[in-house]
């Protein structure tokens, strides 16, 4: 995977522009599209205090909301930090939108502040297919394309 390929491309895409779902939606398609071990990639938000909602996703069906108690996703807002799971069948209370994800990647999204603004979280289909490079590589694009936003978030569940 050209990670600084992928990284050059939405930055020019996403250039100059603030407005976070405008923003969400791009660097989702451009994600989703660059690697075959993609198989649902979107963003999940946080709408309210400890309620994540979801957002601009490729893919089939996500479920609407997660509790931060809830899910990879809710571990991720709670903890602030990247969760790569290999084996979705071993993490506990994992939310299975769809029967067919082997394995999981979720990062966290904050804004200019440092506030949580939302999850980015990637399924594939494929065992263990996520490394942390890709966690890296993916947290690195996340913070160039949300650093400029001043997209508002809720109080810091995970503080
Ligand atoms: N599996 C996630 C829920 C979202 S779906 O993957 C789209 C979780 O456990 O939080």
């Amino acid at each position: 995977m050209d990670y600084s390929a992928l990284s050059a491309r939405i930055g020019s895409l996403c250039a100059g522009e603030e407005d976070t779902v405008a923003l969400m939606a791009t660097l989702v398609c451009e994600v989703h599209h660059s690697d075959d071990r993609f198989d649902w990639t979107g963003f999940y938000r946080v709408v309210s205090e400890g309620v994540l909602k979801i957002g601009p996703y490729q893919g089939g069906h996500g479920c609407l909301v997660i509790p931060f108690d809830r899910g990879v996703c809710g571990a991720c807002a709670r903890s602030g930090e990247a969760q790569i799971v290999e084996d979705v069948e071993r993490f506990a209370g994992h939310i299975a939108c769809s029967s067919s994800t082997r394995s999981e990647l979720v990062l966290p999204v904050r804004n200019a502040q440092g506030d949580l603004i939302g999850v980015f979280d990637i399924d594939s289909d494929r065992a263990a297919a996520f490394t942390a490079e890709d966690a890296t590589a993916l947290q690195d694009i996340l913070d160039r394309v949300f650093a400029s936003t001043a997209a508002p978030c809720y109080p810091r569940g995970h503080e």
